[in-house]
């Protein structure tokens, strides 16, 4: 299958600062792949989706989107078109002045008829619960809400490549809940996603996972083998799913164990 995403040898260094922001980072995608990227504070993940969408250019490298590349400012049109991103601060997404006027932005920069904007903006509010906040400003938002605004806005847009940045912080657990099952649903229509995160749990479903450590990739597989990494996850700043930590902490190395159910049964033995 052709790989639409690319990422050859991409390298970063914000200006003046002595630190690499991303360095030497090589990835291919397929489409309806759901990647995960893995790291600690500051280790690179924002600074990675923001080059993967061309909001920052490489330093070195070329970050390719259909064939078309973030180092081309004609080409960053096409690019946008592709790749939507989820703000890991939701507060630098917003651009309008009431939710509806929020969704209904980017969706009126591609298409068409009133009509036919109307009815995406109707259709995402009702599907992220924000239909009765319609004329509210999307700044004075709960975090939740504005989570929820965020994902609705790229969502609208139906990006080829959606990339979220922790798209699960600071959440209470009812709306870490719901947004889980809104991204799951997005994954079940094919969606190709990118989810930034130091939390395994999260992204257990991932076809791939990724991880960073000092703007580097330090490693690349499956969820399931990283869970068997305990001391190595510890070391690159990543989170276990609680039970795979404890069973770690009680000696328990065979078998895995994923999840809360899975500890329970292995605990019963
Ligand atoms: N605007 C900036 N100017 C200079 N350095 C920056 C800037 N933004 C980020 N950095 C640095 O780049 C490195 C990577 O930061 P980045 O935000 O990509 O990490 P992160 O993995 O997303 O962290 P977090 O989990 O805290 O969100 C850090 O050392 C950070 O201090
Ligand atoms: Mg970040």
């Amino acid at each position: 299958m052709a790989r639409f995403f690319v990422l050859d040898n991409v390298s970063y260094c914000y200006p003046g600062s002595a630190k690499t922001g991303v360095c030497q980072v090589n990835l291919e995608l397929e489409p309806g792949t759901f990647l995960a990227v893995l790291g600690a504070n500051g280790s690179g993940k924002s600074t990675l989706a923001r080059l993967c969408c061309g909001l920052l250019k490489p330093t070195a490298g070329r970050v390719l989107v259909d064939g078309y590349c973030t180092a081309n400012d004609e080409e960053l049109k096409d690019i946008y078109q592709r790749v939507g991103i989820v703000f890991q601060h939701p507060d630098n997404q917003f651009v309008a002045s009431t939710v509806e006027r929020e969704i209904a932005f980017g969706v009126e920069n591609r298409i068409m008829s009133s009509r036919a904007i109307r009815r995406i903006v109707d259709a995402e509010m009702v599907r992220f619960g924000l239909t009765a906040l319609r004329t509210a400003q999307p700044h004075s938002l709960s975090g939740g809400e504005k989570r929820l605004l965020s994902l609705a806005d790229i969502w609208a847009l139906k990006p080829k490549l959606i990339l979220v940045d922790e798209p699960l912080a600071m959440l209470d657990p009812g709306t870490r809940e719901r947004i889980t099952q809104l991204l799951r649903d997005l994954r079940t229509e094919g969606q190709s996603m990118i989810w930034f995160t130091h939390g395994l749990a999260e992204v257990m479903a991932a076809d791939q996972v990724l991880v960073m450590c000092k703007g580097r990739v330090v490693w690349r597989g499956q969820p399931a083998t990283l869970l068997t990494m305990a001391e190595e996850a510890r070391a690159w700043g990543i989170t276990l799913p609680p039970a795979t930590q404890v069973a770690y902490e009680l000696g328990i190395n065979s078998p895995v164990v994923a999840n809360e159910s899975e500890l329970v049964s292995v605990l019963w033995k």
